[in-house]
């Protein structure tokens, strides 16, 4: 499984906000570092088609995100930073299966499945409760949940620990760590960065380093500092 970034240009009006980037991701962990602004979201969004780029193609398992966005999406599923911004069902358990609608499972299949994704992310307790009145720590999690029940092969993660606390920022990041799905994780937490196989460093829209994580971090300090 591979993930292809080839020569991708792309702006937001006339403001140019990635250029030529080129990348080939075959790593189960990497990371994404930069400074605000400096194009990772536009990057992380470039890899489901949620963003399609003005030049250049993306392809996830072979398959182009401008040829079959819906193909490329069953196979990488996006966690936002904002968790509200993607739990759409009123109650847990319903947010979850939402998720899976289009997997066909009918109501009893459906309903173990979400059982067994709810056990696995500690939130069984919380099945029947409004979504939206759970911690911004649980919500982060039912939004990995109702991703991941999906089971995608691709995670990206766009700043998923930005709004949570210390305790529920390891909470998540250990669940990252533990998933057998490739992860793609955008983050200003420079201890996660280190964790991962491979970190690329943008700057200014374009990938100033791709390496190991020790050197990547400190290449951003090194930016940061200049
Ligand atoms: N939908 C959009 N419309 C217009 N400008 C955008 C849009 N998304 C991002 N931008 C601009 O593109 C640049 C890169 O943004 P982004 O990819 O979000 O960077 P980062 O995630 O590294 O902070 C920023 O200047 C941002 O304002
Ligand atoms: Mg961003």
């Amino acid at each position: 499984m591979t993930v292809e970034v080839r020569g991708v240009t792309h702006s937001f009006g006339n403001r140019l906000v990635l250029r030529e980037v080129d990348v080939e991701l075959t790593e189960q962990r990497v990371g994404v570092i930069g400074a605000n602004g400096s194009g990772k979201s536009t990057f992380a969004r470039l890899l489901n088609g949620l963003v399609v780029p003005d030049s250049g193609s993306v392809r996830v398992d072979g398959i182009d995100t401008r040829d079959d966005p819906a193909g490329v999406r069953r196979r990488v599923g996006f966690v936002f930073t904002d968790p509200d911004a993607q739990i759409v069902m009123p109650t847990v358990a319903e947010d979850v299966a939402f998720g899976l609608r289009k997997h066909h499972l009918g109501p009893a299949e459906t309903a173990r499945v979400v059982a067994e994704a709810l056990d696995t992310f500690g939130l069984t307790a919380h099945a029947d409760h409004p979504a939206h009145l759970l911690s911004g720590g649980q919500k982060q999690l039912l939004a990995l949940c109702a991703v991941l029940v999906t089971e995608p092969k691709v995670l990206v993660c766009d700043e998923p620990t930005t709004l949570l606390d210390l305790r529920n920022t390891r909470h998540v990041l250990d669940l990252l760590a533990g998933l057998s799905q490739r992860v793609v994780l955008v983050t200003h937490d420079l201890d996660a960065a280190l964790r991962m196989d491979r970190v690329l460093v943008f700057d200014a829209g374009s990938i100033v380093f791709d390496g190991p994580p020790a050197e990547a971090v400190a290449r951003y300090r090194q930016i940061v500092a200049a």
